[in-house]
């Protein structure tokens, strides 16, 4: 069964949805996005994706077309017309259509953004196999453009990286600069060493991911102990247990980096521990 998606103020099966070859988006990665999980049919932390999407557009100069409430709807109704129970929603804004190519930012008074949403069924996002066995990761140096901090569509670089992690039997690829972690191909990442869970502070370096707002403030309230600093792959490699966190992933333990085991080799307490708090948590938030 086809899925009805919305493009433009329309709902449309997927099928008859078009974007013009000129709009942005397709010629410029010119847009932003958001991925926000769905859990029994509800958004987990809308407004924090919410308030991202703002703040994307606003550092791409992209005025906003929707406001937060056109946007709920919007997500709520494609939730109903597809009978989405477990998945997700993806919503990508480009800068339009200008009617032809040009590095220069059209007229926005003339050239209206490009909205587009379509849903995801994921029947596996809370029981996933993938978290329960933990994934491995490789290392790959960190070749991206410097403003992580925008969730831009510009998403060649980490694709090659899932594609290289694959070809090397792992599940994804950390990000490495300077020598040390950033973040993993689509996720943050994180290490515990004896009992203290340690990532990367927030800054133009990272995506400000809102599982990981989420998953430190549950941590914190669990009395875990928290550290917001850069790692190396060595001390990772060194560390007890690692994990990452999304939206499409909550969180997910890592059990080896760059061919090294950690601990014992199999998810560890701390992350198993995280994912559970954080799949009660969202159950009990989802609008
Ligand atoms: N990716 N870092 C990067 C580079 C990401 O692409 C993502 C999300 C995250 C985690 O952010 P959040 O917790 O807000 O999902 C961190 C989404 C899921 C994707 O591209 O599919």
């Amino acid at each position: 069964m086809s899925r009805i998606v919305y493009v433009n103020g329309e709902y449309l099966p997927e099928e008859e949805a078009t974007v013009s070859i000129f709009d942005r988006g397709f010629l410029m990665a010119d847009g932003v996005y958001e991925v926000t999980s769905v859990i029994g049919g509800k958004l987990v932390d809308f407004d924090g994706h919410d308030a991202r999407l703002t703040r994307s557009l606003k550092e791409l100069d992209m005025a906003r077309p929707l406001d937060r409430d056109a946007l709920l709807d919007i997500h709520r109704a494609l939730l109903a017309k597809n009978a989405i129970d477990n998945g997700l929603v993806y919503v990508q804004i480009t800068r339009g259509n200008p009617g032809d190519r040009s590095f220069l930012f059209p007229d926005p008074e003339t050239t209206p953004n490009t909205v587009v949403l379509f849903t995801q069924t994921m029947p596996e996002l809370v029981d996933n196999p993938t978290a329960a066995a933990g994934i491995k990761v490789i290392s790959l140096p960190d070749w991206r453009w410097h403003r992580r901090d925008i969730k831009t569509v510009q998403l060649l670089y980490p694709s090659m990286g899932k594609m290289a992690a694959k070809a090397a039997g792992a599940g994804d690829a950390w990000f490495v600069e300077d020598g040390k972690v950033t973040e993993g191909t689509s996720n943050n990442a994180y290490i515990v060493k004896g009992g203290r869970i340690i990532t990367r502070e927030l800054s133009h370096d990272i995506l400000h991911g809102i599982t990981r707002a989420a998953v430190l403030r549950y941590a914190a309230e669990a009395q875990m102990e928290v550290e917001e600093r850069a790692f190396t792959i060595a001390e990772a490699q060194a560390a007890d247990e690692a994990f990452v966190t999304s939206a499409s992933t909550f969180v997910t333990p890592v059990i080896e980096i760059d061919g090294v085991a950690l601990g014992a080799g199999t998810p560890g307490p701390v992350a198993r521990r995280l994912r559970e708090i954080y799949i009660e948590e969202s159950l009990k938030a989802a609008i």
